[in-house]
């Protein structure tokens, strides 16, 4: 499990600087993971915009969800270090322990997932496995499709809240966690 960094040193810069060199640098998350993200970024967006109107792509985008979700679920299990769910995911305490930390405005640094960021891995990955699920069974039973359009609202909710966690953890050790997930590496 991945422990938490010292960040007295990194994280008092007030100018942020662009780009560590790259001895600084480390690379934390792989091409999988990397490709993951922004294709089930893509597929839900699909998903969200041709519902009702294009249904056949829809359905297409939601059985891509399961595809990449399910490669990421083995990825989690026998993937390299920061893509594990053994190296990110807390239970309860210790994730409102973090989310504590962030709102008094110093929590830890995590080089992989930090306990709140890897919650909402967590909760976005089984909201989505259910949405999509939910949509598949709207196939054979006309009946899920209430169920499925309030799970997969539900789902798509949590989304701004994503975007804003790492808006904030970007801020708060100012680095730039989106060029990470593009390029795959972090400052050490
Ligand atoms: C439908 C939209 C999105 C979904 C469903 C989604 C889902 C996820 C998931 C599941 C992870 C965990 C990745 C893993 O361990 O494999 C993650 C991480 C991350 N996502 Fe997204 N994401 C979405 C959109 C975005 C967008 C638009 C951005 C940035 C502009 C973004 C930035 C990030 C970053 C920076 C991380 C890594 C956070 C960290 O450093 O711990 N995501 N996202
Ligand atoms: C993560 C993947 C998915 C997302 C985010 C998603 C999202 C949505 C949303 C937002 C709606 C709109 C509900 C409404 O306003 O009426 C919807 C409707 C629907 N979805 Fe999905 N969906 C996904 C996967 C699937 C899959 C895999 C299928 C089937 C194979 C499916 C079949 C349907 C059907 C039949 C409807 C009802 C359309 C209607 O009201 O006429 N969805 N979905």
């Amino acid at each position: 499990m991945t422990s938490p960094i010292d960040t007295a040193a990194a994280g008092g810069d007030l100018i942020p600087r662009p780009l560590a060199p790259a001895a600084e640098r480390v690379r934390v998350w792989d091409p999988f993971v990397r490709f993951f993200h922004w294709g089930l970024a893509v597929a839900v967006l699909i998903a969200f915009l041709t519902e009702d109107e294009l249904q056949g792509l829809h359905d297409w985008a939601g059985y891509t969800v399961i595809g990449l979700i399910a490669a990421r679920i083995l990825w989690g299990v026998i993937g390299p270090r920061h893509a594990r769910f053994s190296d990110f995911v807390r239970g309860p305490r210790a994730t409102l322990a973090y989310l504590k930390d962030i709102l008094r405005g110093h929590p830890a640094r995590y080089l992989g997932h930090n306990p709140a960021g890897a919650a909402m891995a967590v909760v976005l990955i089984g909201g989505l496995i259910a949405t999509a699920l939910t949509g598949v069974a709207t196939l054979s039973n006309e009946g899920m499709e209430d169920i499925h359009e309030v799970i997969a609202y539900a789902t798509l909710c949590l989304i701004p809240l994503h975007l804003l966690g790492v808006v904030v953890a970007s801020r708060q050790h100012d680095e730039n966690l989106v060029r990470g997930m593009i390029d795959g590496y972090k400052r050490k």
